[in-house]
């Protein structure tokens, strides 16, 4: 990965985020904290993941640690962050501590976190506006309001608190959605470690596999890739396949079944999410075949429509038409393409939408309506584009279509002239799978 370091190791595009959203504030302070750890159960803890936010501005991985940023003439960042402490350094490992942190993350200055109620109202005092995020942890909410109240209690010596209080996840929003070459790198490395994971999960295949057993080969891949899951991994064979958010795993897998696979890992804090659906035998039945043609003849319509300029709604536009018109055509809905469209009908077999934004969270931020209206796809941005097809048994399904469920999805990366496909490495199309699947 192509990436300028400082001597420590430590990008410098986290430092040039933070002068970016400085130059966006003008006269402010952004307060941005990262994730409390949370526990698993009484003294065990999930794994820790920081905010994503706090860390597209900072690149620092501890938790109790908050970024401020002080913007104006003389823009400074300030991270609190935990001290060094020998005693819980032999039980939990490294910590960075305050010198270590500010030097090597380029921060202006760095306190103890312990400091943040005392010093924070020093800092937001004579300042016209306050960037945060409140209303995702109440407690969080309590403490920036304690901090802004301690501000206004100063009053009569002079002191003015922030007037104004903003979302500052609005501005990083807009900053995130345009993916710079630093977090291209990273997310090209997350979509090979998840590529090689589903070539190695599509060889493992074979009837009596248990669903858990294929989601160890993909575990095997991001784990020994220094990547982990960025979500819970789908692996759905027959009809678990049309349960959309299917993570059980549990069953045995049988001849004759499709087996669905949406799993991708993270890495460096970035996701990669890929789909893909083949036969537990290695080869597709004719009905199998049929549908998955239509779900690929689908992607490739909405990948085609993914260049800058597009409205964010023409990969979904372009998938619903080929969608439409072969549900039509398999007996599965009556009437006109328009007919099909309009009515919803089609929402029995494809009820979601064909993508999302995708960075650092799978879902990533970024509004997909600006005024009211769909934004235009620009250069920069990322999203996945994946269709389906989820044909339970019931009213009207022919047997040879019932209980199956088919997703193809890919990450975009729309460029100046179109698109690059991120996961083409996975194989997608009926040949490349039953030759892959033949071993
Ligand atoms: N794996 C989550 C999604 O496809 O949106
Ligand atoms: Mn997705
Ligand atoms: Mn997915």
């Amino acid at each position: 990965m192509n990436r300028p370091e400082n001597s420590d190791g430590i990008p410098a595009v986290y430092a040039e985020r933070r002068a970016r959203l400085a130059a966006l504030i003008q006269r402010g302070v952004a307060v941005v904290p990262t994730a409390p750890e949370q526990t698993r159960n009484r003294d065990s803890h999930y794994p820790y993941r920081y905010d994503s936010y706090f860390y597209y501005l900072t690149g620092f991985p501890e938790p109790e640690a908050v970024l401020v940023l002080i913007a104006g003439e003389q823009s400074r960042s300030v991270l609190f962050c935990r001290d060094k402490d020998a005693e819980r350094e032999i039980w939990d490992g490294h910590r960075y501590g305050l010198e270590q942190a500010r030097e090597q993350f380029r921060f202006d200055e760095s306190h103890a976190i312990s400091e943040l109620d005392a010093v924070l109202p020093k800092l937001l005092a004579d300042q016209p506006a306050l960037y945060c995020h409140l209303g995702s942890d109440a407690r969080w909410d309590e403490r920036i309001l304690k901090c802004l109240n301690a501000v206004r209690a100063q009053a009569r010596a002079g002191v003015a608190a922030p007037a104004a209080i903003y979302d500052v996840r609005t501005l990083i929003d807009e900053m995130r959605l345009l993916k710079d070459a630093h977090e291209l790198g990273i997310m090209r490395g997350a979509a090979r470690i998840s590529t090689d994971a589903h070539r190695r999960a599509m060889s493992a295949v074979k009837p009596g596999r248990a669903e858990f057993e294929i989601e160890a080969e993909l575990l095997h891949e991001f784990h020994r890739c220094r990547a982990q899951p960025a979500y819970s991994s789908i692996v759905a064979g027959g009809a678990n396949a049309c349960v959309l958010h299917y993570v059980s795993n549990d069953a045995v897998l049988s001849a004759g079944e499709l087996l669905l696979v949406d799993a991708g890992c993270e890495l460096d804090g970035y996701a990669a999410d890929i789909t893909r659906t083949y036969p537990v035998s290695g080869t597709f039945t004719p009905a199998q075949r049929d549908l998955y043609q239509m779900v690929f003849a689908a992607q490739a319509a909405a990948i085609a429509a993914v260049k800058p300029g597009a409205a964010w709604t023409a990969p979904h536009d372009a998938a619903l038409r080929v969608l439409a018109q072969g549900l039509i055509d398999f007996g599965l809905c009556q009437g006109s393409v328009e007919k099909v469209i309009e009515a919803g009908d089609y929402k029995r077999f494809y009820m979601h939408r064909t993508g999302h934004w995708l960075g650092l969270d799978v879902h990533d931020a970024g509004d997909y309506k600006r005024d009211g209206e769909w934004r235009e796809l620009e250069a920069g941005m990322v999203l996945t584009v994946e269709p389906g097809c989820y044909v339970r048994a019931g009213d009207g399904v022919p047997p040879h279509f019932a209980n199956t469920g088919i997703r193809i999805e890919d990450d975009v990366l729309v460029t100046e002239s179109g698109h690059e496909v991120l996961t083409d490495a996975a194989p997608k199309s009926v040949e490349a799978i039953e030759t892959l699947m033949r071993g």
